[in-house]
């Protein structure tokens, strides 16, 4: 942008603290833990207890033998105490009383009773919404900000404000665009949503120096973080149908694929101490409730090193919700919602931020989110009309997608459509949109007005959003990120009901295909999708690209349907558990900065199966890296993959299996490609 611009007029429909999501106000039930070590002797002697007598506190012994020691001095009514987000202690036997329910989605927040602010600790750093922060893909951005998020964690536990165990990150796939807590999320890709849930995990937990720990049941912890909310989770309230009644019906094919994929990354590959389950019941079977789902699969085939909690509470709890909310559960979450207003914390507004550029008028275009009329438009076109460049702030805010809260539309909320293009007509100098929402929006209108220069997506930026905003418009920085999620046009949301489950199309009922890997039709914006100041572009050299896999007699070949039988091969497929799976295949791209400006490019590898198959995913995410190239300059990144974890595919029976052929490795906007052979010989 030039930066010659000496006035501005800044037009805005959103309130920008929407940004300070999850504050509430101390709930009438709220005790205040006073947090401390269990075995610190000075409270066992205050109490008239000696330390040396309890075996627990011993830490020369196992903690399995200490674990045992502790449940062995409780009595059953001891024990029940314990459960619950609220654990009673037992003063007895020196157990102090303990929170568990604390969160940092993306920051330390009080959204659980475990943490609490005070004139201490006034407030925590507040990161941009989840769904932002993977636009970047940048994995060492995420690992840096799970570290600064444990550490401020670690320092409030330490000063007795803040529990120790986290229930964070959300790492539900954001399978339909109307979701309301899709902002919580890394989007609709599973891959990308495990690989962020297990970084993240791993930054919140790992101590320095521990990493090679042997015995990953007594790995030392920074803080415990929580893989939430298993599984097949992600609608609120629908159209009257609610997320503590909804029966989700999912395929064995999308349980493996897709709603199960995060999970088992961030149990396995984050070694996280905790998993939730959600309030749903799936197939039936309320998922907190299904031995199958946690107890083989979470803990058996995942090996978790932790706990599992159910979503707020035990079942039981969860059931009487009002017992320890003081309320039922639909007024406590929009007791959240309210005092989410959305307590302020430190931020940086879009005014400060555009002020360090030019001088700017300021006007509200609609007095809030929901613009129920037109009043404010006139004031906001006449300081378009009188200043050199126009920036206009819209989009949602909690009171439209937030926990408890589903969409019904895409559409930008009452008169804000009216205000962008009213504006952008009277407007003397260039105008720029900048849209503030985590799911999508339809702004095909905007994208097709040639009075619109630029538009730019800024999500809930967390506090220093309104710097972050302004560095971007007047080309300070270079942004470089990706969709986390499609784009779709309005029309979706009459194609498809939120409620039906399946990934793939529908077609008894003309249902599309969700996300990019099964929808086909037009989008506003794709998956994937994001501009820069500067060009990239990509030299591939492929590492291998036929792999000859010899079968022994235990690895049977597996049918798979074809849409001809002409093209069968003669081995389809093989299970991947039979495999082994040793295969890698790599690539090494070259990305040329072919512009002017310093940039990051995300190079993003995806995988395509043999076609023919029936059923398959049209591309999937396989790999992503985000890499600096000066401009005029060049930069190289090397990806390795496995060949099962890269290129199987899940088949109609709910088996993976690799399938044989030509799978098609593509980088970045698929213009640059390679195919990758697999063949199975006797
Ligand atoms: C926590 O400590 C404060 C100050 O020492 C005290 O007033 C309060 O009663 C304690 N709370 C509990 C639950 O023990
Ligand atoms: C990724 O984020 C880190 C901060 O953790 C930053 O230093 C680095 O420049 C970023 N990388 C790219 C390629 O943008
Ligand atoms: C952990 O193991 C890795 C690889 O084996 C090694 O490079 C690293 O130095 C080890 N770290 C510590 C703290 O021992
Ligand atoms: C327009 O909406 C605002 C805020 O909802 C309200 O205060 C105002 O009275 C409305 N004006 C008209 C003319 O309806
Ligand atoms: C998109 O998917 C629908 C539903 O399966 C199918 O009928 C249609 O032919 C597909 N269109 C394209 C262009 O592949
Ligand atoms: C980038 O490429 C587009 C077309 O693909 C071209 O119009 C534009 O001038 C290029 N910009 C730079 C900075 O090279
Ligand atoms: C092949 O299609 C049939 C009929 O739809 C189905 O019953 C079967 O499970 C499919 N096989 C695989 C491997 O997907």
């Amino acid at each position: 942008m030039a930066k010659t611009f000496t006035s501005l007029s800044l037009i805005v429909s959103v309130a920008f603290l929407a940004i300070c999501t999850a504050r509430r106000p101390p709930l009438v039930s709220d005790v205040p833990v006073n947090y401390t070590h269990v075995c610190e002797p000075s409270r066992f002697a205050k109490q008239g207890l000696d330390i040396a007598e309890f075996g627990y506190c011993d830490t020369s012994q196992s903690f399995e033998k200490r674990a045992k020691d502790l449940i062995d001095r409780m009595t059953l009514e001891e024990k029940v105490l314990q459960l619950g987000n609220s654990a009673a202690g037992a003063s007895k036997i020196g157990l102090p009383p303990y929170e568990w329910w604390s969160e940092a989605l993306h920051g330390v927040s009080n959204t659980g009773p475990g943490t609490n602010f005070d004139e201490v600790v006034p407030g925590a750093t507040s990161f941009p919404t989840v769904l932002l922060t993977t636009a970047s893909f940048n994995q060492s951005l995420w690992k840096r900000i799970g570290e600064v998020v444990s550490s401020e964690a670690r320092a409030m536990y330490n000063l007795g404000k803040s529990g120790l165990t986290f229930w964070s990150p959300n790492i539900n796939v954001a399978r339909d665009p109307r979701w309301g807590r899709i902002l919580e999320t890394p989007g609709e890709d599973p891959f990308v949503v495990g690989t962020y849930g297990a970084i993240y995990v791993r930054a919140l937990q790992d101590v320095e120096g521990t990493l090679n720990t042997t015995d990953l049941n007594s790995r030392p912890l920074k803080v415990a973080a929580c893989c939430k909310h298993y599984t097949a989770y992600d609608i609120e309230d629908w159209l009257g149908v609610d997320r503590f009644h909804f029966d989700a019906r999912v395929t064995e094919q999308d349980m493996l694929e897709t709603f199960q994929r995060p999970f088992e990354m961030c149990v396995r590959d984050g070694d996280a101490s905790s998993a939730m389950c959600s309030f749903n019941r799936v197939n039936g079977i309320p998922v907190c409730a299904d031995k199958t789902l946690l107890q083989d699969k979470i803990r058996g085939q995942w090996d978790l090193h932790g706990y599992i909690v159910s979503d707020c509470d035990s079942i039981e709890v969860m059931v009487h919700g009002q017992k320890w909310l003081g309320d039922t559960q639909e007024d406590a979450v929009s007791q959240v919602l309210k005092a989410g207003k959305c307590i302020p914390c430190r931020y940086v507004s879009p005014i400060e931020g555009f002020s360090a550029f030019a001088e700017v008028t300021y006007e509200m275009g609609c007095a809030d989110v929901a613009c129920k009329n037109d009043s404010l438009i006139f004031p906001a076109m006449e300081a378009a009309r009188e200043a050199d460049a126009t920036i206009l702030l819209v989009g949602l805010d909690l009171s439209v997608e937030a926990e408890g809260r589903d969409r019904v539309d895409l559409l930008l909320p009452g008169y804000q459509t009216q205000l962008i293009n009213q504006v952008a007509k009277a407007s003397k100098g260039p105008v720029i949109l900048v849209i503030m929402a985590a799911g999508c929006v339809d702004i095909s209108f905007a994208k097709n007005n040639e009075l619109i220069q630029a538009i730019l997506w800024a999500g809930y930026p967390g506090q220093e959003g309104g710097r972050a905003i302004a560095d971007i418009v007047f080309g300070k920085h270079n942004p470089g990120g990706r969709l986390p999620l499609t784009w779709y046009k309005a029309e979706y949301v009459d194609a498809v009901p939120m409620t039906s489950m399946p990934l793939r199309p529908v077609d008894e009922f003309g249902y599309p295909g969700r996300t990019y890997k099964f929808f086909n039709g037009s989008t506003v914006y794709p998956f994937g999708y994001g501009l820069s100041y500067t060009n990239f572009s990509y030299k591939i050299t492929p590492s291998k690209t036929a792999l000859k896999i010899k079968l022994n007699k235990y690895q049977h070949c597996n049918n798979l349907n074809y849409t001809n039988d002409d093209v069968k091969p003669f081995c389809p497929a093989v299970l991947v558990e039979d495999l082994g799976c040793e295969h890698e295949f790599g690539l090494e791209a070259t990305v040329e900065n072919a512009g002017k400006m310093d940039g990051s490019e995300v190079v993003m590898v995806y995988s395509k199966p043999p076609t023919g198959i029936t059923g398959t995913h049209a591309k999937q995410v396989i790999g992503f890296e985000r890499v600096f190239v000066p401009a005029g300059g060049k930069n190289k990144v090397k990806f390795t993959f496995d060949v099962c974890k890269s290129l199987a595919i899940v088949d109609g029976r709910g088996n993976k299996v690799l399938p044989s052929g030509l799978h098609t490795i593509m980088v970045g906007d698929a213009d640059v490609s390679f195919f990758v052979e697999v063949q199975f010989y006797q």
